[in-house]
């Protein structure tokens, strides 16, 4: 299937359960095609776990869900061993971190211990029981949410683990007429199941298109001078790390076929440089009082680089 279509017809699918969002859709796509993670930040009620399951139906990918709370340990995630007495042997139990689309629901509710097992798990694409390595399924996309009010019981991700993730999406309220069309279609019962579009060999394909897709050196240039200021700039304690830059161009890729072409242009990178950036950029202590958020900054580099031609 090509970008456009694709992107088309799983909007129009998902938007049979969830109303609106759509730049939430355009960003998971990116993350699916480009094989990195996404976590989703927003306050309860935004529709975080429903867009997130609506997504997984409609890409028709194996599903699985996983509720972080505090008594929540690795082998509850990664799977663990246990004694067959029939056979008289150690079998392996895997664990629900075997799916295709794993949604990592409260993310930040887990200890570091287990947090890191995840995390671990999302770089390396595979996992370790007892000794003995099993690789995850392809695609592998985790879809985690954060809810962003500080609250008891609740395990900042530190920094490093944030890197990971190559974006983050911001669900905030709806408008005005979105709002209204939700409680309307909610008042009529407007809402149904959301079916597959797309079988697994196709999304495949689409991700080999995907890496397959060119960026000139102009580009690349382009991304660099965003990354570099954002660790220059003087506000800033923590800046983009090549990770960062890297998530950037492939964020960009995905983008670019999502839009009908096989190369980058720099409008891509500009579109999808604060979903990329804003998770991994710290400010600095005495700049965080006027309310500066790593956004704000990543907006006013974004202004300032010259876009090449
Ligand atoms: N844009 C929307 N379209 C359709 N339904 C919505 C929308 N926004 C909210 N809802 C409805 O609001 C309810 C809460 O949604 P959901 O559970 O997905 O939110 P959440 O962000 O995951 O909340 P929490 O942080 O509490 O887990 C659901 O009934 C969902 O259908
Ligand atoms: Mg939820």
């Amino acid at each position: 299937m090509e970008g456009r279509e694709f992107i088309e017809k799983l909007k129009k699918e998902v938007n049979k359960a969830v109303v609106g969002k759509e730049d939430v859709i355009e960003l998971l796509a990116v993350a699916l095609l480009s094989k990195g993670h996404v976590l989703l930040e927003g306050v309860p009620g935004v529709a975080k776990t429903t867009i997130a399951k609506s997504f997984a139906d409609a890409i028709g990918l194996e599903f699985s869900r996983i509720q972080l709370t505090p008594d929540l340990m690795p082998a509850d995630i990664i799977g663990s061993t246990y004694y067959d007495q029939k056979n008289s042997e150690f079998k392996i139990k895997k664990g629900p971190i075997f799916a295709n689309v794993v949604l990592a629901d409260e993310i930040n509710r887990a200890t570091p211990k287990t947090q890191s097992a995840l995390l671990e798990a999302m770089q390396e694409l595979q996992v370790t029981i007892e000794g003995q390595t099993i690789p995850l399924p392809k695609p592998f996309l985790v879809i985690a949410t954060m809810n962003p009010i500080e609250a008891e019981g609740v395990y900042k991700l530190p920094e490093a683990q944030l890197d990971r993730f190559m974006l983050k999406i911001e669900i905030g309220y709806p408008n005005k007429d979105e709002e209204l069309l939700f409680l309307e279609r909610k008042d009529k019962g407007d809402f149904s199941k959301v079916n597959k579009i797309i079988d697994k060999n196709e999304i495949l394909s689409m991700i080999n298109k995907v890496m397959n897709v060119k960026a000139s050196k102009k580009v690349l240039e382009y991304i660099y001078k965003i990354g570099i200021m954002t660790r220059n700039d003087e506000r800033v304690r923590l800046g983009a790390s090549p990770r960062a830059l890297e998530h950037m161009l492939l964020a960009s890729k995905a983008l670019a076929f999502l839009r009908g072409r096989n190369y980058v242009i720099p409008d891509d990178v500009k579109e999808i440089a604060v979903n990329v950036l804003s998770h991994r950029i710290l400010i600095k202590g005495e700049y965080e009082v006027d309310g500066l958020k790593p956004k704000d900054i990543i907006e006013e580099i974004l202004d300032k680089v010259e876009v090449p031609k």
